[in-house]
């Protein structure tokens, strides 16, 4: 199971133990890391799920022309729902972005 370190608006880390196949926003929900509205579910239609991810990943398509109007996106952002988590994520760090 990846281990993944994130790191609230107040700057506080933590490291999780996340779950193989479920995506990131789900394992962000489920310890207990509210910052992370995810207000449509997981459907790619709110951005409410925004995070920063170190190493950077791109975005998909459809996640990239969300984004575009995330006001605190940079190279590195990502909408959690749409990272399914693999045993490859394992050491990944993952930023709140201040609230819209
Ligand atoms: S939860 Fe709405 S776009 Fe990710």
């Amino acid at each position: 199971m990846p281990i993944i370190t994130v790191v609230t608006r107040d700057g506080t880390g933590r490291a999780v133990d996340m779950e193989v196949g479920a995506t990131l926003m789900e394992g962000l929900r489920d310890h207990g890391f509210d910052e992370v509205l995810a207000m449509c579910g997981g459907c790619c239609s709110c951005a409410t799920c925004h995070v920063y991810v170190e190493p950077a990943s791109p975005p998909l398509e459809d996640e990239d022309d969300l984004l575009a109007g995330a006001a605190h996106r940079r190279d590195n952002s990502r909408l959690s729902c749409q990272i399914i988590l693999s045993a490859d994520h394992d050491g990944l760090r993952v930023a709140i972005p201040p609230e819209d």
